[in-house]
């Protein structure tokens, strides 16, 4: 086991991953010394908020936790020259988005944030401190990480101040709704590093509450790849499942059916096979562009075009179901009123980044719809400054609702973008009677029941299946299937 012995934790950044992953770290290992460090004051301040329901990130069983951990083990500050010296161990969990101008613009991963941390480090740090990759980095990061920290290595060691540092990678594979449980109970912990004794020490925190058969440990540059194609994977799952759901559409099949009945082979598995209106969130899109553009650095045109289809594939999943909803509401939405619920990427977050339901809202918009959103986390504040950022020529109007007969009173149709559980099991002939006729509810997230919308008078398109509509009296899905197909001829 390690000869290091580590007391004090710095982390940097107390964004989504920060913040949860330190508090279980916290939870799990009272024995360390935690501060959390950021720029961004405000974001501190509420982390700070005596009021919980003020964090700045809502994640179920994240309260919980930070009520137990706070003040006790775990700090968080905007103090980054104490925090930073005081540790044994770093982690950098900052933003990696992707870059908007220059090379690589578009694609490439922007850097900036972490090479602007690593910078602190070399200037701040004392003794022997591990240095961990939290964030998701392009491969061979690392190598630059530690060509920083050498440098000014050289520099302090001119003045006599020894420093020595050694370079981990911990990707996190956490998933925004799930992040306690993910952290708490992960499928995997995955440590790439050249330096035994510091992966031991890092091993040895994981140890706490991870069996060890689950810690993989592999070279740096591994572990850096292993972490952009984990989430390669997974969006392409959903981009495959999302295909399939137009193929439905067009067919008669139904994509719940279809995913059952392959998710069962025990080859492709049932996980990740909700088709839906797009992946969100702020790492599938931005890792595969970065993927792409890797492949393109490393001389592999195939490999990029191949990843860089599964975005494509995503765009285009939001851009039909925009047309679809234009189509069905007689190709015009001017001056129609449109409830949409649910605008976060995914339900059990406040998180908005990449979220369908921006591109999906603002196309509608730009033809002039009028928009009630509810969501039951989202802010007011969120959403403008989603839409200010997505430049758009807004033609319409959009209004918060506080409830979801709020949202849908007087609409002439109603879009579900996220499948929050308040969405399912709605008494729709209530709600059909607060909508203007002919009503028509958009279900992409499958939370509605054909049965529940049955006898409201109100139409159900539902993503991946036949269009309600379509049926008449006595009619199987075959004879729709087979009347549309006259019907086109
Ligand atoms: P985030 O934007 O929520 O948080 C990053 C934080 O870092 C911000 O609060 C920012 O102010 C702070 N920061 C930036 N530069 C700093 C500096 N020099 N000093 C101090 N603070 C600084 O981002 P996030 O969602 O937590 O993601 C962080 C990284 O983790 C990204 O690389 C992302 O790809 C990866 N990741 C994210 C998730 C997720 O679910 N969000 C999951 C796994 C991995
Ligand atoms: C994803 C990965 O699941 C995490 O392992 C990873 O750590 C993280 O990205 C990251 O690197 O940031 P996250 O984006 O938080 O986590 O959430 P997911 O559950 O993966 O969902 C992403 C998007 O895919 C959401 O918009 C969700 O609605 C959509 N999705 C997911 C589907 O449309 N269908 C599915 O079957 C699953």
């Amino acid at each position: 086991m390690s000869s290091i012995k580590i007391q004090k934790i710095c982390c940097i950044g107390a964004g989504y991953v920060g913040g949860p992953t330190m508090s279980v770290i916290a939870d799990k290992c009272p024995d360390l010394e935690i501060r959390v460090v950021d720029i961004n004051k405000e974001r501190i301040d509420a982390w700070n908020d005596s009021d919980l329901n003020k964090l700045p990130i809502f994640e179920p069983g994240l309260d919980r936790i930070i009520s137990r951990t706070r003040g006790r083990n775990l700090f968080f500050s905007t103090e980054m020259e104490k925090s930073i010296s005081d540790a044994d161990m770093i982690f950098i969990s900052v933003n990696t988005p992707t870059k908007t101008k220059g090379l690589g613009a578009g694609q490439a991963s922007d850097l900036s944030w972490v090479e602007a941390s690593a910078r602190q480090v070399a200037k701040y740090a004392k003794g022997h401190t591990i240095v961990i990759e939290k964030s998701t980095l392009p491969v061979r990061t690392a190598q630059a990480i530690k060509e920083i920290l050498k440098t000014t290595d050289k520099e302090t060691q001119k003045n006599e101040i020894s420093k020595t540092f050694s370079v981990l990678s911990n990707p996190e594979f956490l998933a925004e709704g799930t992040a306690i449980n993910d952290l708490e109970k992960p499928d995997r912990v995955l440590i790439g590093g050249e330096d035994s004794d510091s992966i031991d020490a890092l091993v040895k925190i994981y140890l706490n509450w991870v069996p060890y058969e689950q810690i993989i440990c592999t070279n740096l540059w591994s572990s850096e790849l292993s972490k952009l194609a984990a989430n390669a994977f997974l969006a392409q799952r959903i981009s495959s499942i999302n295909s399939i759901s137009a193929f439905c559409e067009a067919t008669g099949a139904d994509v719940q059916e279809v995913a059952k009945a392959i998710g069962t082979d025990k080859r492709i598995g049932n996980q990740f096979l909700s088709a839906g209106p797009g992946f969100g969130g702020s790492c599938f899109k931005k890792d595969i562009l970065n993927l792409v553009y890797l492949s393109g650095y490393f001389g592999l045109p195939e490999v990029a075009n191949y990843w860089n289809q599964v975005v494509v594939l995503n765009t285009w999943q939001q851009d039909r179901i925009y047309k679809i909803v234009l189509e069905k509401l007689f190709g015009t939405v001017n001056g129609k009123n449109i409830a949409i619920l649910g605008f976060s990427f995914k339900a059990n977050t406040n998180d908005t980044r990449e979220s369908p339901a921006i591109r999906i809202s603002s196309d509608l918009l730009e033809e002039g719809a009028i928009l009630s959103i509810y969501d039951p986390k989202v802010t007011f504040e969120r959403i403008e400054e989603d839409f200010e950022k997505f430049s758009f020529n807004n033609q319409g109007i959009w209004k918060m609702a506080n409830s979801i007969p709020e949202a849908l009173k007087n609409v002439d149709a109603v879009l579900i973008l996220t499948a929050w559980d308040e969405f399912f099991g709605l008494d729709w002939n209530y709600l059909a009677s607060l909508m203007r006729s002919p009503a028509w509810v958009f279900d992409t997230r499958s939370v509605v029941n054909r049965q529940e919308i049955d006898n409201t008078g109100v139409n159900l398109w539902k993503l991946g299946a036949v269009s309600y509509t379509h049926l008449r009296a006595h009619e199987t899905v075959l004879d729709v299937v087979c009347r549309l197909l006259l019907e086109k001829k």
